[in-house]
């Protein structure tokens, strides 16, 4: 029998991929799916390859929640706060899988990653835990990355720096930035075509542009074209942002490893104007003293998506870059080198698609592991 699947968030930016990713692999034929809507209650619900997948259930309705087997929730904390509890409150044993990240730290749910922790996710279902959240998008892509340098054991502790896509802030984010290159461009477009300007005399429009508080801030907050964040997330209060937090607590969380033996990991992280990737660059200090190819082969014989760039100008320029990896499920890994550290430190940089690996393809596969149960 077809398991019963209730998807909530299906048309957000996250929900949007994922239903792609679905389609894509055809894991709709294998399932009883309901759309659920928190907004459009009895409208037609998606037609996808001329099937028509009937009217939108109301995704507050917990009565039309039970019948589920599993529910599948890209629609945000906010909605998880509202309904999880409550629907557990009626004694529903279904399974509840969510993209959200306000149950991650929860002790009923298990942050999912299937290529890493796998055996920990089935274990747990064992133990009949039957709440499973993807994890944060940096940590998610750090442990594809460095999967294999974590599962033998020899990272003592890392410190990262990351320069996060605009999508990671949700879909009003690549449209202001989107919005802010055009305001850019078009306010020196003239002189751009002038072999004699000063290219100063152009800089200056522009940083004078990104520094006036009505014309170009067009959602009233700091420009992303031609300028960085270096905060993500909310004020942790510690000197820290909740996304720095989030690397060491939700790291060892996926990988389950006890207090004395967590992995130290501390990180910078900033919000930069690319679209959809993540890239972080890794300073690492090993357990022990190894050599470059055998590194680069743990890294390799983890998982099937990390590539490997070799560690020279042209390769790094040509390959090592967001827009290779944009739209695509590979793990990009580069600059692999000795640090001037000492022979126990190494540096990484890696780049995924904070759409897929760092949001939807986890839920994809975890929902995949459930229907095979
Ligand atoms: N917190 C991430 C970001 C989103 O802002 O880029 C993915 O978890």
């Amino acid at each position: 029998m077809k398991k019963k699947v209730g998807f909530v968030g299906w048309r957000g930016l996250v929900g949007s991929v994922l239903l792609n990713r679905m389609i894509f692999k055809k894991d709709l034929s294998k399932l009883n799916i309901k759309f659920f809507t928190t907004s459009q209650v009895g409208h037609n619900g998606p037609k996808i390859n001329n099937t028509k997948f009937g009217i939108l259930e109301n995704a507050y309705d917990l009565q039309k929640l039970i019948e589920m087997d599993i529910i599948l929730t890209c629609q945000g904390s906010e909605y998880t706060k509202k309904v999880y509890f409550n629907l557990k409150k009626l004694g529903w044993t279904g399974f509840w899988i969510d993209a959200s990240s306000y149950l991650r730290m929860h002790k009923s749910a298990i942050i999912v990653l299937d290529p890493v922790n796998y055996n920990f996710i089935m274990q747990s279902i064992e133990n009949g835990c039957r709440t499973f959240v993807g994890g944060n998008c940096t940590v998610s892509l750090m442990l594809m990355a460095l999967g294999g340098l974590f599962d033998n054991n020899l990272i003592k502790r890392i410190f990262v720096s990351t320069y996060q896509a605009v999508s990671g802030a949700g879909s009003s984010y690549i449209k202001k930035l989107l919005l802010e290159m055009g305001v850019l461009h078009n306010s020196v477009k003239d002189d751009l075509k002038k072999n004699n300007i000063s290219i100063l005399k152009i800089e200056s429009v522009i940083t004078s542009l990104l520094k006036s508080r009505n014309s170009f801030r067009l959602f009233n907050d700091t420009p992303l074209a031609g300028n960085l964040i270096p905060w993500i997330d909310s004020d942790n209060n510690d000197g820290k942002s909740k996304e720095e937090v989030k690397g060491q607590f939700e790291t060892n969380k996926i990988l389950n490893l006890k207090t004395d033996e967590e992995v130290i990991i501390d990180s910078m992280c900033v919000r930069i104007s690319t679209f959809r990737c993540h890239s972080q660059s890794f300073l690492i200090e090993l357990n022990k003293i190894i050599n470059l190819s055998e590194i680069k082969s743990i890294l390799l014989n983890h998982n099937k998506w990390t590539e490997i760039v070799d560690n020279d100008k042209y390769s790094t320029i040509r390959y090592l870059t967001p827009s290779m990896v944009s739209g695509t499920l590979k793990i990009l890994l580069g600059r692999i080198r000795f640090s001037s550290f000492g022979k126990s430190y190494i540096t990484v940089f890696s780049i995924g698609d904070q759409l897929l690996w760092g949001a939807s393809e986890p839920l994809r596969r975890m929902l995949n592991i459930l229907i095979k149960l």
